[in-house]
């Protein structure tokens, strides 16, 4: 009998502001031993870098993920695709995946994904995750938002996808930007089923 891969999940990570929840939901799964299949826009990378000064350039990412989080144990693998390559693995639903996440999502990449418009990779693998009826979770981030951002985020959430705002909770009581970003990957591992301990629990 063929044993069951581990959990694999596509992270698309594109052009908002919040690049710093891409990197810790990415470090959330990488220490739950999660494949990563990572796509970046463009944008995504100049935000990663002008923001939380993470630089794509050198190619090892893990070890930049170890890096940054001062974490040796981060156990899972990343496998990075060009938002050009429309024939790369994840472009198909053959290729077997827990779902994706956006984090965070533009509102441009949010109006590609509501519309089925397809023209990138990480549009292409979430029109292939809502069409497979995998878990797609969209993480928007704009401020304020106009009635085609609202829109949109309504018709993504029609066709199966979940709508989670980079809107970090406060009884949390977070000390530093870390436990704000900490929150919210939380929230995103929680949907899929993966337990990060990365806050608490609301109890009166
Ligand atoms: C520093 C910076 C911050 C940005 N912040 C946002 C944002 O919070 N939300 C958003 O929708 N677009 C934001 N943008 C604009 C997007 O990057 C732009 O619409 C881009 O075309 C998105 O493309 P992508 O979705 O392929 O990454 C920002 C751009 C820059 C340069």
């Amino acid at each position: 009998m063929e044993s069951e891969p581990g959990k694999r999940i596509i992270v698309g990570i594109t052009g908002a502001s919040g690049a710093i929840y891409a990197l810790h939901t990415v470090k959330a799964l990488l220490r739950h031993a999660v494949e990563v299949h990572l796509i970046i826009s463009d944008y995504g990378a100049y935000v990663l870098e002008s923001e939380a000064d993470f630089s794509l350039k050198g190619g090892a990412l893990l070890e930049s993920f170890k890096t940054r989080f001062k974490d040796a144990d981060l156990t899972g693998e990343i496998v990075r695709y060009s938002n050009k390559d429309l024939a790369a693995s994840v472009s198909s639903g053959s290729f077997r995946t827990e779902g994706m996440v956006v984090v965070p999502c533009s509102m441009k990449t949010l109006a590609g994904i509501a519309q089925g418009i397809t023209g990138n990779l990480i549009e292409r693998a979430a029109d292939v995750t809502l069409k497979e009826g995998r878990k797609l979770v969209l993480v928007p981030r704009e401020t304020p938002l106009n009635k085609i951002h609202l829109k949109n985020m309504l018709a993504a959430a029609d066709a199966g996808a979940h709508i989670l705002p980079a809107m970090p909770a406060f009884y949390q009581k977070p000390g530093t930007i870390a436990d704000l970003a900490d929150f919210v990957a939380g929230r995103i591992l929680a949907l899929f089923d993966i337990d990060a301990k990365l806050f608490k629990p609301w109890q009166k």
